[in-house]
């Protein structure tokens, strides 16, 4: 197995990635098996496709990093850097570029979303944003994607990319990557609005819990969560038509490493009253510790940063290979 995934540096991680993604890549970097890889990137390329500042972008970046290894990521078994550092993925993703079509593109949900009604101002970045995450993960022959509901569509276009890359030049370099996707909190949704997906853009900070958040802060915007007046039902089925109970549920069943019915069978025929203090709880008591060793991390920025590095250069060894196999596909001469 050759695992890979990454987030993008802009501003603090919150709940929605936790659950979504990077949960599952420290599950997987804990039951490793020799020969496998896990590769997880800081996707600081991937951040620059909308303006960034960039005193606050270089920052993001160490905070970032010191987050995934606060939550789990072990430096010692995982190859944390960021992806600036690695220029293999910028050079694929110009080769990719000769592949994929506009077409594709043009039927990305997150680009029809980010870029509006203003497509003619948006960024050249934005629209080709997924042919660089295609890059990102085939770059080092990725089996497994650990990713949140969201990033499923990016993942098939990476997909037929490698298909196309390898039948329009006769090879079988490309392996199709799998997206794996948490089964009970593929996506986790605002705390004020159970149509939108938890996002570090929601100019609101109360329709996040982020990991940096205090105590206080998490109790306070699980108290103030948008819900209904219904209690809560004994299945999900029951659910359907209740994002914002749904939601609550699924953040109570994830946090706390079962099934959202096993959840519902304790709490049925209780409302939020009795339900939010038990998930604030639950809350603190999973993300308080995070929040604290990021801080001690915090620190000791120099050493993060040293870390990243080594990481990079790690990278840029797996990659290299396949970077050399894609350039010799298309008939570069790079020597
Ligand atoms: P990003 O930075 O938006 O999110 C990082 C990861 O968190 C997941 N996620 C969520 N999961 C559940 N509920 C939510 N509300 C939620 N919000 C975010 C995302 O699905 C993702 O797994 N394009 C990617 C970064 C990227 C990447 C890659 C990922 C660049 N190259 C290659 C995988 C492989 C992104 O913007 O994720």
């Amino acid at each position: 197995m050759r695992i890979v995934s990454g987030i993008q540096t802009t501003g603090n991680l919150h709940l929605g990635n936790y659950l979504g993604a990077i949960r599952q890549w420290v599950a997987m970097q804990d039951t490793l098996q020799p020969g496998d890889d896990c590769l997880f990137f800081l996707a600081d390329l991937h951040a620059l496709t909308v303006h960034q500042d960039p005193k606050a972008l270089a920052a993001a970046t160490i905070e970032l990093a010191a987050t995934l290894m606060a939550a789990g990521i072990d430096t010692d078994r995982s190859i944390l850097f960021n992806q600036a550092r690695v220029p293999a993925h910028s050079e694929l993703s110009w080769i990719l570029g000769g592949t994929a079509r506009v077409g594709w593109l043009n039927r990305m949900t997150q680009w029809k979303d980010k870029a509006g009604k203003n497509r003619e101002g948006a960024s050249v970045g934005l629209f080709t944003y997924p042919v660089l995450q295609a890059a990102d993960v085939l770059v080092y022959q990725a089996t497994h994607v650990p990713v949140g509901e969201d990033q499923k569509q990016h993942l098939e276009l990476a997909r037929d990319i490698a298909t196309k890359f390898n039948t329009d030049f006769g090879v079988e370099l490309f392996p199709l990557p799998e997206p794996i996707i948490p089964a009970e909190a593929p996506r986790i949704m605002s705390l004020r609005d159970g149509s939108a997906k938890m996002s570090k853009s929601d100019p609101s900070d109360m329709s996040r819990i982020n990991l940096i958040d205090d105590d206080d802060a998490i109790a306070s915007k699980i108290r103030k969560a948008k819900t209904d007046p219904e209690p809560l039902p004994d299945t999900m089925d029951a659910l359907a038509d209740r994002a914002e109970a749904r939601n609550l549920v699924t953040i109570y069943a994830a946090l706390d490493g079962r099934t959202r019915d096993a959840v519902l069978s304790e709490f049925a025929g209780q409302g939020f009253g009795a339900f939010k203090p038990r998930l604030a709880d639950l809350a603190v008591a999973k993300l308080g510790p995070i929040r604290d060793r990021l801080t001690r991390l915090l620190d000791d920025r120099a050493e993060v940063a040293a870390r990243l590095r080594k990481g990079a250069d790690k990278a840029q060894a797996l990659a290299a290979p396949t970077l050399r196999a894609a350039q010799d596909a298309v008939g570069l001469q790079v020597d």
